[in-house]
């Protein structure tokens, strides 16, 4: 069984209206529903060792990959909605300046990464260099770095906007900027950098 994380300055961001941030939790609860409904529809299936079930078990696969997926993503994405933004600090914020110069230039190369993306863009950590990464998946179950932490995420799905700005999804970006949490972020951060 998958806990359903809860967040409680959601409803009160000042990115998208409160019945935008409660529809979206009921998709992001249904989400952890379906999860725990694929594991024990496989659980069964597996149980049996029949070898003529494989197309009903890759289909099962397939759905489920889709499923974690859009939880875990949409955990990193709503902490960042607070009802405050709070901006980096620390060894996030020196992180940042090293990479990219400032936070002028990061929370640029974040924006014109999101403008270019209709899926999800990401703040991500490189373990393999150490390096932060702005990168951006189309699909919820893609991705974009193998061996990277993902530290932010910006859902740039239209369900994730539309209702309040409808197709102004530049809007949406420029709020997502302006009001971003950090706290969250830099926790992540610290953890993945040990
Ligand atoms: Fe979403």
């Amino acid at each position: 069984m998958i806990e359903p994380k809860t967040f409680p300055d959601l409803l009160e961001s000042r990115v998208v209206s409160r019945s935008t941030a409660e529809e979206h939790y009921k998709l992001y609860l249904s989400h952890v529903r379906k999860c725990d409904d694929l594991t024990e529809r496989l659980t069964r299936i597996q149980c049996t060792r029949s070898t003529c079930q494989a197309t009903e078990i890759a289909n099962l696969k397939g759905d489920l990959t889709f499923v974690l997926a859009a939880v875990r993503n949409h955990e990193i994405y709503f902490d960042i909605l607070a009802a405050q933004g709070a901006p980096p600090t620390g060894a996030l914020l020196e992180a940042i300046r090293a990479c990219f110069g400032s936070l002028e230039n990061y929370l640029g190369d974040l924006r014109q990464t999101a403008r270019t993306c209709r899926g999800w863009t990401w703040t991500m950590l490189d373990e393999c260099t150490g390096r932060l990464w702005n990168l951006p998946s189309q699909q919820m179950a893609t991705g974009p770095l193998w061996k990277a932490r993902p530290l932010l995420a910006l859902d740039l799905f239209e369900h994730a906007f539309f209702c309040d700005y409808g197709p102004r999804r530049l809007d949406y970006i420029d709020a997502l900027i302006a009001h971003l949490n950090f706290k969250p972020v830099e926790a992540r951060y610290l953890t993945a950098a040990g």
